[in-house]
C-alpha cells in the first residue's frame, strides 16, 4: 500500500493499525462545495458532467483539495446501473431523479439488456483512470454502486418516494419478476465494480439507501442474497456496504463477506459491534443534521462519536450524505476534528 502518501483509508478498511482514524464524507463530491457548483454551471448538466470524464475528475479531486479529506470517491450515481440496462433518467433540478419508464412487466424487463456492461460505462472507467492519475497517490480513490435493493426501487418506482410502495408492492404481488430484476442488477452491477477496480479505484461501496423501507424477512429475501453475491465476487479490494435503515438485519449484514460496514446516525457503533467483533472495520456515523451547529458542538458531537467507535477498525464518515444547505467550514470543523485526534 506504500503507493500512498495517506492509505489511513486502506489501513482502516484491512484493519490494520492506524495512527488516527480516516474520514471522508457520503456525497462530499458536489452538494456543498460551491466549487462543484460552478463546474456543473458550465458543464450545463449533471449527467453531462457524470458522463465527461474530465469534468467527473476534476469534481472529484475538488474535496481533495478544499476539505483535506482522506479518500476521494469518484463522481458518478448509482442511476447509471439502470440507464446501462436500457432505463435512461434524467435529473431534474431541484427535482432529483425520474424515469420515464419503469419495470413493471415481464415484457418490460425483456427489453433490458445487461451485456456490454463495459462499453457503456467505459466513461466511469476513464474517469476513474484520469482521477487516478491526478491524485498521484495523495489519497486512495473509492468507487461505488447502489445496491440491487436500491437501483430496484428507482426502476420500479420511476422516482424518489418516501415509501417505495410500487417498489414493494412488486416483491409481494410479482416475486419472480422481482428476483429476475434484482438477479440482472446485480450481475451488471458485478460486472461495474470490477471495472471500476481495474480502472483503479483502491476500495468499493455499495450504497443501500433505501433498506429501511423494507422488513427483516423481506431483506433476507430480496437484498441479502444479492449483497452476498456481490461480496463474494469483489474480493480484489474491500468493500463496504452501507445499509440505511436496515438496522433490523444486523445479524445478516455482518456476516457478509465484506470488509467495511456502514453505519447511519441510528445504529449505535457498541450494538453493531456485538455482531461483527472485531472481524469487520465499522464506517460512520455522525448526524448529518449536527453539521447545522456550531464548532463547539461539531467538535464535541464528533469526538464522543470517535470515543463509541474507538481509534482502530474504523472510519470516520456521517451516517448519511451530507446535506446540501451545509457550511463548508462546517463540514470542515468535522474533518479537522477528526484528523487531529
Ligand atoms: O459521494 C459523492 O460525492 C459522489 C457522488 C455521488 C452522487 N450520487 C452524485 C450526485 C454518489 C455517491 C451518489 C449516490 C447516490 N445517488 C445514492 C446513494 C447515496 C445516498 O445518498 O443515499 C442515491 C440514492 C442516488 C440517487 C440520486 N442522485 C438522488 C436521489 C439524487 C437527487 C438528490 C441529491 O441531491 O442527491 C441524485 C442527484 C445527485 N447525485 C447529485 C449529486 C451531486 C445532485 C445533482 C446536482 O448536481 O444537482
Amino acid at each position: 500500500m506504500n503507493q500512498f502518501k495517506n492509505d489511513l483509508l486502506l489501513r482502516a478498511a484491512l484493519g490494520e493499525t492506524v495512527s488516527r482514524p480516516p474520514v471522508w464524507v457520503m456525497r462530499q463530491a458536489g452538494r456543498v462545495l460551491p466549487e462543484y457548483r460552478k463546474t456543473r454551471e458550465q458543464a450545463g448538466s449533471f449527467k453531462k458532467l457524470v458522463t465527461t470524464p474530465e469534468l467527473a475528475c476534476e469534481v472529484t479531486i475538488q474535496p481533495v483539495d478544499i476539505l483535506g479529506v482522506d479518500a476521494a470517491i469518484i463522481f458518478s450515481d448509482i442511476l447509471v446501473i439502470p440507464e446501462a440496462l436500457g432505463l435512461p433518467y434524467e435529473m431534474e433540478e431541484g427535482r432529483g431523479p425520474y424515469f420515464n419508464r419503469v419495470i413493471e412487466t415481464e415484457n418490460d424487463l425483456s427489453k433490458l439488456s445487461s451485456s456490454d456492461i463495459e462499453d457503456k460505462l467505459s466513461y466511469v472507467s476513464e474517469a476513474i483512470e484520469l482521477t487516478t492519475r491526478a491524485l498521484a497517490g495523495r489519497v486512495p480513490l473509492i468507487g461505488f454502486a447502489g445496491a440491487p435493493w436500491t437501483v430496484f426501487c428507482y426502476m420500479t418506482e420511476g422516482k424518489g418516494s418516501k415509501e417505495f410502495g410500487r417498489a414493494r408492492r412488486m416483491l409481494l404481488e410479482n416475486p419472480k419478476l422481482a428476483h429476475s430484476l434484482l438477479s440482472m442488477i446485480t450481475e451488471a452491477t458485478i460486472a461495474y465494480l470490477k471495472i471500476q477496480v481495474k480502472a483503479g479505484a483502491n476500495l468499493v461501496q455499495v450504497f443501500d439507501s433505501w433498506a429501511g423501507v423494507l422488513n427483516k424477512k423481506l431483506y433476507k429475501e430480496f437484498a441479502i442474497p444479492y449483497l452476498k453475491k456481490i461480496a463474494t465476487e469483489i474480493q480484489e479490494v474491500p468493500l463496504t456496504v452501507f445499509a440505511k435503515g436496515g438496522w433490523y438485519a444486523m445479524e445478516e449484514l455482518a456476516a457478509l463477506p465484506c470488509r467495511t460496514l456502514g453505519l447511519d446516525w441510528q445504529m449505535d457503533p457498541n450494538w453493531v459491534r456485538n455482531f461483527t467483533g472485531e472481524s469487520k472495520t465499522l464506517q460512520g456515523n455522525l448526524d448529518p443534521a449536527m453539521l447545522y451547529g456550531n464548532f463547539d458542538l461539531i467538535r464535541s458531537e464528533t469526538r464522543e462519536m470517535i470515543k463509541n467507535f474507538g481509534t482502530q477498525r474504523y472510519i470516520a464518515n456521517l451516517g448519511h450524505g451530507v446535506y446540501p444547505d451545509i457550511k463548508p467550514d462546517n463540514l470542515k470543523c468535522f474533518i479537522e476534528t477528526i484528523q487531529s485526534s
